[in-house]
């Protein structure tokens, strides 16, 4: 369905141009608009002109401003995104798409986020429409990129091939997301990467309550007690360099439902909380790209899934539970349920899988929204040159990171009086205090990062490359962290 192809606009039902305001490169149709002022390509600027020959095809320009602005990318991927949705309205199946060169745009970035956009800004999770029933489709039958030199096709290919890859996995991890939770529970879920293990050549290894009780991870049992959705461990492994001894370690916070238990949440802030499991979801999409595209790393990812639900087994506000690493933790409110599973998916990975660095993904607090809204993930870690990684990943893929401080007295806040740790760090630094109580769980000062990924995994209405609902955030740039590496 993606093709580098030059076509005409006889061959497609639209083109979309992407212009920079001080571009040189006009054709005279695109002069004659810039002359009449009709579209003078500035950001945002979008103007559509119909050819009426036996059928309606369209022309869609959009503006990029000046070549010299800074973050092109982002400003590309937002063009983009707006023309590809309103190719959409227009019923475009076809699509021509041309690529804008400039000085800090390359024609692999284009490529890229040509690829990526197209797909995702036209993603829809409208499977549980009955009329119109296409399951979760790109709404572009074929998309053509159009303007690469010969000299670079090669090499573009490859580029292309490994984007489909990584919009294939963002779609995972947004599908995933956006199942309700009568659909997506533990056991199905579990399943669901089972068959994609298989279809992507990803070795996966499931165990159920009996095996995770074996294993000890008691505050992993704790939160998903109260359920009849019996929980689910959730390994996957990517072997992609047998001769090197570095394993990268990935853990997803994968709550199928977090009604917040008996410390219990409003039905407003219920009512989408089947998506805590966005850590999940990206741990598993990311995982499916590397797989697919076989990336030379070893990574190694783990999903406690469960639900936080209410009945008699459930845990409740001021009881004392255990963990697998031994460490005591007093319960001050079950709806900080997502880094009681975490500690436990922790100590997993530092005792049974013994990788080198780790991080974890998790849509663990609303205190982040607060802090940093919903364009940019909180990290928190105990190592600066893992965090420049990932930042110089981020400047790759656009997607944003900030780093919140880890000063002893946020660790202070985690400890309680009757145990070794309570879940409630106390009423402020709400997303720091959370992260630290995971770092608890780190061994041997292994490097780790903490996305808290609440405010971006989700979005309430269209942003950019995002659709209403999972964002499959951070998908790209972890694939781009590994792939670099
Ligand atoms: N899953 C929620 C966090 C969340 C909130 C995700 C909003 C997405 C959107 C998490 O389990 C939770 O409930 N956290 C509590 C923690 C508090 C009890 C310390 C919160 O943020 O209110
Ligand atoms: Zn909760
Ligand atoms: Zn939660």
């Amino acid at each position: 369905m993606f093709y580098i192809k030059d076509v005409t606009l006889d061959e497609v039902d639209a083109f979309i141009i992407p212009v920079f305001e001080d571009t040189t490169a006009r054709t005279e149709e695109l002069q004659k608009l810039i002359e009449s002022g009709t579209f003078t390509g500035k950001e945002n600027e979008m103007f559509i002109l119909p050819t009426i020959g036996e059928t309606v095809k369209y022309t869609i320009y959009v503006g990029l401003g000046k070549m010299t602005k800074p973050r092109q990318s982002l400003i590309l991927r937002n063009a983009l995104s707006q023309a590809a949705r309103k190719a959409v309205e227009l019923k475009v199946k076809k699509v021509g798409v041309k690529i804008a060169l400039s000085p800090k745009l390359c024609i692999g970035d284009n490529t890229k986020i040509t690829t990526e956009t197209m797909a995702l800004a036209t993603y829809k999770f409208d499977k549980y429409k009955t009329e119109d029933k296409k399951a979760n489709t790109i709404a572009f039958e074929e998309i053509y990129i159009i303007g690469i030199p010969a000299s670079k096709l090669e090499n573009e290919k490859e580029v292309l091939e490994t984007s489909i890859n990584v919009i294939e996995g963002v779609k995972i991890a947004r599908d995933i997301v956006n199942e309700p939770s009568n659909h997506m529970y533990p056991k199905s879920l579990a399943k669901y990467v089972k068959h994609m293990g298989e279809e992507c050549g990803l070795q996966v290894e499931i165990m159920d309550e009996k095996q995770i009780k074996e294993l000890g991870m008691h505050a992993f049992l704790t939160v998903g007690m109260g359920s009849e959705k019996k929980p689910r461990l959730i390994v996957m492994r990517h072997m992609g360099d047998p001769s090197s001894d570095y394993t990268l370690g990935l853990i997803g916070k994968g709550l199928t439902y977090d009604t917040g238990g008996y410390s219990i949440k409003p039905t407003d802030s219920m009512k989408t909380m089947h998506s805590d499991m966005g850590g999940a979801g990206a741990v598993i999409g990311t995982m499916y790209a590397i797989a697919k595209s076989k990336v030379k790393q070893n990574v190694i990812a783990v999903v406690a899934a469960c639900e936080n639900a209410i009945s008699g087994e459930s845990y409740k506000p001021g009881d004392i539970i255990s963990s697998m690493s031994g460490k005591t933790i007093e319960i001050l409110n079950t709806d900080a349920e997502g880094r009681l599973t975490l500690a436990d998916a922790m100590t997993y990975m530092m005792q049974k899988e013994k990788v080198t660095e780790v991080i974890d993904l998790a849509t663990l607090t609303g205190a982040v929204l607060t802090a940093l809204g919903t364009s940019t993930t909180a990290v928190i870690t105990n190592n600066e040159a893992f965090y420049e990684r990932l930042q110089a990943s981020a400047r790759k893929t656009g997607e944003q990171f900030w780093q919140l401080p880890t000063f002893e007295e946020y660790k202070a806040m985690n400890k309680s009086e009757v145990a070794d740790l309570k879940n409630l760090g106390g009423k402020y630094a709400g997303t720091i205090t959370a992260g630290l109580f995971v770092g608890e769980f780190v061994e041997n000062d292994t490097p780790w990062m903490h996305l808290d990924i609440a405010g971006t995994a989700w979005h309430e209405s269209v942003n950019s490359i995002n659709v209403k609902g999972a964002t499959g955030t951070p998908v790209r740039t972890l694939f781009q962290l590994i792939k670099s590496r």
